[in-house]
């Protein structure tokens, strides 16, 4: 008779990276970290430092390296575990730079025309508007295809990225055969796109020129009460989310995220309360929601060697996967294997 095997089903996966290009921000955190950390226990997860990213934009060197470090510590800080989930440097894995050179070739100029984050940036870069940050949304894809990622957990502004690499994907498989995994976002209920303090129009932004807009991961908790204090509200002085106000909308958001409350349950919490009282309790919340982080970062941050290991070890395992499907690629499209 017959034998059949059951393999265990396998996990689905997930992927994200994160840019080295300054200290990530609250919108960062809700929006994408903490749901990492939330996803991991279920999913195989990959998360990298997207370094090749951050260098569309003109970096520091000096200050780039220790931002690379600094947020490898950050994705332990957040609490994932190394052993668990592949953590590591993108530009550790030449595969990413290798594919992205080939899904260039089946990307067109007019696709990535119409991205926005493009339009925005060569606007805020006006004197370098280099061809990498053109072509930023296929290095995108190519992070993601590498590792066939189920599940693409971003905050919203990542949305058209993640549309351009389905496109890509089902381009690429059905001109071949089914190469890769064609993946989904995951976004956020709430703080999926956690706007600026002082212009709740505009998303919270670790580039912005005015640090009162934006609060750190690492801001002290005496900081972020400051910021949330002079946070931009209404003149109506009723918590309450509705159309108009932005403001008071961003910290219900922020407030949900922390607490798990839904919006009712803010609205019954605060009726008949100014904002003093509810902007007390936000920044309560988050000083308390990122307290642990923290704490931990600082741990991680100055011990070097285990950065180091931790690195090694996440490039080790990322490589594996990311050769197999490069492998696969480069033999569908005809080259010759070395
Ligand atoms: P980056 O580094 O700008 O941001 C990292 C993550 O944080 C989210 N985010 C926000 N979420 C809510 N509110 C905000 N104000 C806010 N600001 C940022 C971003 O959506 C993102 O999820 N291109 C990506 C990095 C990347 C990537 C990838 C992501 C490179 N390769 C592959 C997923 C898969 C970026 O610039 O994110």
């Amino acid at each position: 008779m017959e034998q059949t095997t059951q393999q265990p089903a396998r996990k689905k996966r997930i992927l994200s990276c994160i840019q080295p290009s300054g200290i990530p921000t609250l919108g960062n955190y809700l929006g994408a970290l903490k749901n990492w950390k939330t996803l991991a226990d279920d999913f195989d997860g990959a998360f990298a430092v997207a370094d090749l990213h951050a260098i569309t934009v003109r970096q520091d060197p000096a200050k780039f390296r220790q931002q690379i470090t600094s947020v490898l510590a950050l994705l332990l800080a957040i609490g994932l575990d190394p052993e668990k989930s592949i953590l590591f440097i993108q530009s550790h894995v030449p595969a990413h730079s290798q594919l992205a050179w080939v899904l260039n070739c089946y990307t067109q100029f007019g696709e990535m025309s119409r991205m926005t984050q493009f339009k925005d940036k060569s606007q805020s870069h006006a004197d370098n508007v280099n061809v990498g940050l053109f072509a930023y949304p296929v290095l995108m894809a190519a992070d993601i295809l590498l590792y066939q990622a189920d599940l693409v957990p971003v905050g919203a502004d990542q949305k058209q990225h993640l549309e351009i690499a389905r496109d890509i994907a089902q381009r690429f498989n059905t001109l071949y055969s089914p190469t890769f995994t064609v993946p989904e976002p995951y976004i956020g209920k709430q703080g999926a796109r956690v706007m600026s303090l002082q212009d709740p129009m505009k998303k919270m932004s670790k580039s912005d020129p005015n640090p009162k807009s934006f609060i750190s991961v690492f801001d002290a908790p005496e900081v972020i009460v400051k910021k949330i204090r002079s946070a931009v509200t209404d003149s109506e002085g009723a918590v309450r989310y509705a159309d108009g106000k932005d403001g008071i909308n961003n910290l219900m958001g922020i407030y949900s995220c922390c607490t798990g409350l839904d919006y009712a349950q803010i609205e019954a919490e605060f009726q008949g309360k100014g904002y003093g009282d509810f902007k007390a309790a936000v920044a309560e919340a988050v000083v308390e929601e990122l307290r642990p982080v923290r704490e931990r970062y600082e741990r991680y941050v100055n011990d070097k060697a285990y950065l180091r290991d931790v690195a090694a070890q996440g490039a080790e395992r990322a490589s594996r996967i990311a050769d197999r499907t490069l492998q696969k690629v480069m033999k569908k499209v005809g080259f010759v294997l070395p």
